[in-house]
């Protein structure tokens, strides 16, 4: 049987205009890493998503290197072939490019990741380029950037307009230009997200920017309906996890209660 063989930074910025599309799926563990690794997912994501998915924030705001380097730990012990990226968390690459640099070598060395993610368009093109020219694949991310919810004020489609949907442009374009290998395009209207993809000649990943992205990313949670807190138009959930674990959470509960478990056949 012949081995497959790992999925690198380099081989998804190839398949620009190649197809398949990219399929990209958030992991914080090794049992949902090794899971979409086994389904043939391209790309595993340590997004700092986790914070409010795993660890119950409203928002990714409190996210720490600590948290992101743990659970990039676990889910690179279940990765089998798909490229690892680990999210950089808020404020762990904003303070200069050296600290971006000395953080993004943590997730490589220290973690296992196999590239980083950070939000921003231009004002982060230094920061990129220095990354890359270390030996650090870079994914970009804009759109609807999750860090900046302070400023933001809330969750809105980013590019609406003709002025935001040329800075959105200029932020693609820009950030190819600094070296990322991929960009993610979040809660972009899919025409502008359709155009950027055009425009650029790296992939674009989209997650609320239209079928016309190169490939596309959700939150593994999301998909598998284990959460219901938020639902974003987005989100096309494949499962009801959250149904099935809390049958089972209540069939668990009744049979102790009515002594149906344990049965002859759990006893020693
Ligand atoms: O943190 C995350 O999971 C993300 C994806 C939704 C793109 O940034």
């Amino acid at each position: 049987m012949s081995e497959k063989v790992p999925i690198t930074a380099a081989a998804i910025r190839a398949r620009k205009g190649q197809g398949p599309k990219i399929v990209v799926l958030t992991a914080y563990d090794y049992l949902t890493a090794r899971l979409a690794s086994e389904a043939g997912i391209d790309i595993i994501l340590v997004g700092d998503s986790l914070g409010m998915v795993l660890l119950g924030y409203k928002n990714t705001i409190a996210v720490t290197m600590e948290d992101m380097l743990h659970h990039t730990r676990a889910a690179a012990r279940g990765n089998r072939d798909c490229l690892l990226i680990a999210d950089m968390p808020f404020l762990s690459y904003h303070v200069s490019a050296e600290q971006a640099l000395k953080n993004a070598g943590r997730f490589v060395q220290e973690a296992g990741a196999e590239a980083v993610k950070l939000e921003g368009g231009e004002r982060m093109a230094a920061t990129v380029e220095k990354l890359v020219g270390a030996g650090i694949p870079v994914l970009g991310h804009i759109g609807l950037t999750p860090q900046d919810i302070l400023n933001l004020g809330g969750w809105k489609v980013a590019g609406k307009g003709e002025k935001a949907a040329q800075g959105l442009l200029n932020d693609a374009k820009t950030l190819q230009e600094a070296g990322a290998f991929a960009l993610v395009l979040e809660c972009v209207p899919a025409a502008l997200a359709g155009e950027i993809t055009r425009s650029v000649e790296i992939p674009t990943i989209g997650i609320g920017a239209g079928p016309e992205c190169d490939g596309q990313v959700l939150v593994s949670h999301d998909l598998l309906g284990l959460q219901d807190q938020v639902s974003p138009r987005f989100v096309k959930r494949y499962a009801d996890l959250k149904g099935e674990i809390g049958r089972a959470f209540s069939a668990w509960r009744d049979d102790v209660r009515s002594g149906r478990f344990p049965g002859p056949e759990h006893c020693y």
